[in-house]
């Protein structure tokens, strides 16, 4: 409770946000103390992204009101925002590519107190930003787009923190950062919160709401179902039925037992790519789940995009039903039935302008060709069966992707390579940004796909994860393949010393 007398420092009321034929926020009310770690919970499509949006200013509401300190506020720009204390960590990023950091970092800062005459100020001021963020490394004269999308994040928090913000939110801010990069994140959030900032946190990882969380809002359909539930003891089947409103349970599918006995799929042979990873060798049988653990930066994922053929290895060779494959051609990759899901969907991935079918049915077009003629009802039924498959919401076909919230366009990447028959799956973190309930979902999925004879190679960062949908588990750290055992073998601590120090110990 707050202390008599004294109103909290955000409030939002009775917010609606239409959009066509969606009603985004119907009447959602969020209020927010000093000081506090507010976190935001919701499932994929509950309106978390929206109302945030409303609140910088990205989206003018269709009714309802903001207050802050009591004063009602019109926020009717993301500039106006700004000025009323509102600084904001989007989900996805809005760093302008062809700038480097520092000019990313005081954008739009022309006539502040960071309105630089001279760019050596910039990227001095730049470098104390980035080396408080704990990241010195970060070079303030490169340009963003050449950064990982770890590094591009700290850079969107810096440029969060260049604002005097009163109300610090964070749209899934952990999605790209690895276990030790989220400490670093906490600990500037405690620092911010210790001044009196109130920061708005939207995760869809439990664990870290209540490591970090105070109080919990839950919203659900674009209401709020619930309001200052305690972060740390609400219990996790509580906050799990009030999102999704039925009892959901949040385990992993049975594996089979003993080991995979199937065919080798995949055969990985001493392959390196210099400066990224070496010497790694491994093998992925039919029917198998493989899980890749390690920190981000590891080599995981040029792990798996060596694989497809979007990298060319310096030496070793990738073989897929026992004959070796084209080094670096995704042609050859797809052709002999390989399918990956990249870590970065945004960019990598998905046509935001296209309907969600056309996303989904891209890669498996010759599926629909005959005499050149495309057959578009043919198309639009494996796009509505995984539709179904995957829960992805709207169900509507024809939508434009862009407008699918975050986690409803991770569904539609992975959808995209269950319409065709693989051989091969190469996951990398398939379940970022998918709450809770639709994740066990995708568990099942991705488990029934391996029972139906695929070879499934994943890349998670989340340690639990890995340990409980994999069969077998290899660690990766600096580049080498440190260790590998059953899931069943390991437990997280044990993981995550291996990710750590690599002691096979
Ligand atoms: N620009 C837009 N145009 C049309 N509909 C939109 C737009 N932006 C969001 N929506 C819809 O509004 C609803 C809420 O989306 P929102 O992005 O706020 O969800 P979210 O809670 O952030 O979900 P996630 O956890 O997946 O990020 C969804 O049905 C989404 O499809
Ligand atoms: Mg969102």
């Amino acid at each position: 409770m707050s202390p008599p007398g004294s109103s909290p420092l955000l409030r939002m009321r009775g917010i609606v946000k239409q959009f066509p034929g969606v009603r985004a926020l119907d009447g959602v009310d969020l209020e927010v103390r000093r000081g506090e770690v507010h976190c935001l919970l919701g499932q994929n499509g509950a309106g978390k992204s929206t109302l945030i949006k409303v609140l910088s200013g990205a989206h003018q509401p269709d009714a309802g009101e903001v207050l802050i300190d009591g004063e009602p506020v019109r926020l009717a720009t993301p500039t106006a925002a700004m000025k009323a204390g509102i600084a904001t960590i989007y989900q996805e990023l809005d760093l302008v590519d062809g700038l480097s950091v520092a000019e990313n970092l005081f954008l739009g800062h022309e006539r502040s107190r960071y309105g630089f005459v001279r760019r050596g100020e910039a990227n001095k001021a730049a470098r104390e930003l980035l080396a408080r963020l704990g990241h010195p490394e970060i070079p303030p004269t490169r340009e963003v787009g050449r950064l990982s999308p770890a590094a591009q994040q700290v850079v969107s928090m810096a440029r969060a923190l260049t604002h005097d913000a009163r109300v610090l939110v964070m749209d899934e801010p952990s999605a790209a950062l690895a276990h030790d990069e989220v400490d670093n994140l906490f600990r500037i959030i405690r620092e911010m919160t210790a001044t009196g900032v109130a920061v708005i946190y939207i995760s869809h990882r439990l664990e870290e709401i209540r490591q970090i969380g105070d109080r919990v809002t839950v919203l659900k359909d674009g209401r709020t179902v619930a309001v200052g539930l305690p972060a740390d003891t609400t219990p996790t089947e509580q906050i799990i039925s009030l999102m999704t409103g039925r009892n959901v349970e949040y385990v992993f599918p049975p594996r089979p037992a003993g080991p995979a006995t199937g065919p080798e799929v995949l055969r990985v042979e001493n392959l390196t790519l210099p400066g990224r990873f070496a010497d790694v060798s491994f093998g992925v049988r039919a029917g198998e789940i493989v899980g890749l653990a390690g920190l981000v930066g590891a080599g995981r994922s040029e792990i798996l995009e060596t694989i497809y053929g979007k990298r060319r290895p310096a030496s070793g060779r990738v073989l897929l039903d026992g004959r070796p494959i084209r080094p670096g051609s995704t042609e050859a990759a797809v052709r002999r039935g390989m399918g990956l899901a990249p870590e970065e969907r945004k960019s990598q991935a998905l046509l935001l302008d296209q309907s969600v079918t056309a996303n989904i049915t891209m890669a498996a077009l010759t599926r629909y060709a005959s005499a050149g003629w495309l057959d578009r009802r043919r198309e639009r039924a494996d796009a509505r069966a995984q539709i179904d498959a995957l829960d992805i919401r709207p169900a509507d076909p024809e939508r434009p992707v862009r407008t699918l919230s975050g986690g409803n366009q991770q569904k539609v990447v992975l959808a995209r390579w269950l319409v065709q028959g693989r051989r091969l799956l190469l996951l990398d973190e398939p379940t970022r940004g998918v709450d809770v309930g639709a994740r066990a979902e995708l568990y099942a999925l991705i488990r029934r796909l391996a029972d139906d004879g695929i070879a499934v190679l994943l890349v998670s960062s989340e340690v639990p994860e890995v340990l409980g949908l994999a069969d077998r588990v290899l660690v990766i750290r600096e580049g080498r393949l440190v260790h590998q055992a059953p899931a069943a073998e390991l437990d997280e601590h044990r993981v995550l010393n291996l990710i750590m120090e690599g002691s096979a110990a």
